[in-house]
């Protein structure tokens, strides 16, 4: 079968491919510790439930504007307008699909066959996909384990080039759990509005923050470039609303009109329900919140002490996300396991737990563990994590902290 030409530079998720699997496993009775999957393990908060229920017994069943309702548009705008001390409006917001496709449709709007998007690595792998999709040119800057992942933008500008049409900033970023410094964020939004290049922030994360450090992107972007930002974000990380769909972008009126004209004509309105949900999420009580962020801290610190007692796991403390990234190259070796790939497919084999091989993400050496599941899960997963290093220790298949 021939298929458009788009689709031979894309490829399935690592993330998706990784819970697919173990999707299989547990269908077929066994008992999967899942530290792959990128959503949150906790419910949907009651009164953003409660709301969809009334939204449902009102009939609230209809088509709505492509861009979402009114009343949505608005909480959005005011929500980021009060918690970043800017000033935004309804007509600069679109309700999309998640951020995923508030950041596709961001892709399909502005970049064009021979522009270069220049983006952080290791990356969410949508990311660079959807450059691909829009039919742009990738340009991956590394960040470094050794300095915690620091998105510098000084290398981000080193980047630039004639065709640079914009940049993609992810913070706190999946997988490294890294944020850019405000610093950073001024120097690169200066660059970048004196050369007319756009700056795409994915803040899907933006409420996962575990230290009080300054963080305000949206005020920083919207002051200097206020004509050249997108602000692509959800609920589904920050209220455990993944499988509502509910995100949305922020932008000047024209992009977001255009955004309008491409969701119009593919998917239309986001579920009708699903925006009443969102409009209690952002504008009712926000303590699940922080009840949320504070257990994902516990557990933070916890699985990152268990992991980091074998010094061949080497882990950055992340900053933000739920997700762990550690460097496990002392675990491979190219008579046993060569591959972070490798040792994710043997793991979940051999003891069921489920991780994502750093290989997705532009990072072989690393593997990514969500800590978005209970403690003792954790516990669990660990523990048979540090088994299965022993029993292929034991094999020779994994070279030994004392003859490496
Ligand atoms: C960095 C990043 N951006 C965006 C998304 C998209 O999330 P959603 O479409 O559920 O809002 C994800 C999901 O994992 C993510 O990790």
């Amino acid at each position: 079968m021939t298929f458009a030409s788009r689709m031979s530079c894309v490829s399935v998720s690592p993330t998706l491919k990784v819970s697919a699997e173990a999707d299989r496993l547990r269908r077929a009775g066994v008992d999967v510790v899942d530290l792959g999957a990128g959503e949150p393990d906790f419910g949907t908060p009651k009164h953003v439930k409660d709301a969809a229920h009334a939204a449902l017994n009102a009939n609230f069943t209809k088509y709505t504007p492509a861009a979402g309702v009114v009343e949505f548009r608005d909480a959005v705008a005011h929500d980021y307008s009060s918690r970043y001390r800017v000033s935004i409006k309804a007509d600069q917001v679109i309700i999309s699909a998640g951020a995923k496709q508030a950041l596709y449709n961001a892709a399909m709007v502005l970049f064009d066959r021979r522009d270069e998007v220049i983006t952080h690595g290791p990356f969410w792998p949508t990311i660079v996909d959807q450059i691909k999709l829009a039919d742009a040119t990738p340009v991956v800057v590394q960040t470094h384990r050794e300095d915690g992942f620091a998105i510098k933008a000084g290398a981000m500008i080193d980047a630039f080039t004639p065709k640079t049409k914009a940049i993609i900033v992810n913070s706190p970023c999946n997988p490294t759990g890294a944020l850019i410094a405000e610093a950073d964020m001024i120097a690169i939004a200066d660059a970048a509005a004196a050369r007319g290049i756009w700056v795409i922030a994915d803040m899907t994360y933006e409420h996962l923050i575990y230290d009080p450090v300054p963080h305000n992107l949206v005020k920083i972007l919207l002051d200097r470039m206020p004509d050249r930002t997108v602000i692509c974000s959800s609920a589904s990380k920050s209220y455990a609303m993944t499988g509502w769909r509910c995100g949305w972008a922020i932008g000047p009126k024209a992009l977001i009109a255009q955004c309008n004209v491409l969701q119009g004509h593919s998917t239309s309105n986001i579920n009708s329900i699903t925006q009443k949900a969102g409009i209690a999420a952002l504008t009712g009580p926000q303590d699940e919140v922080t009840v949320m962020l504070d257990d994902y801290r516990r557990r933070r610190d916890a699985v990152h002490g268990w992991l980091t007692a074998d010094p061949r796991i080497v882990c950055v403390k992340p900053s933000g996300a739920f997700y762990l990234f550690p460097y496990v190259a002392d675990l491979l070796s190219p008579t046993g396991i060569k591959t972070t790939s490798e040792l994710a497919e043997a793991m979940l084999k051999e003891v069921a737990v489920a991780i994502t091989p750093g290989e997705g993400f532009d990072a072989p050496g690393f593997f990514r563990l969500s800590y978005a599941t209970s403690i003792e899960r954790l516990r669990e997963g660990v523990d048979r994590m540090f088994a299965f290093i022993a029993a292929l220790e034991k094999s020779g298949k994994i070279p030994t902290p004392a003859n490496r």
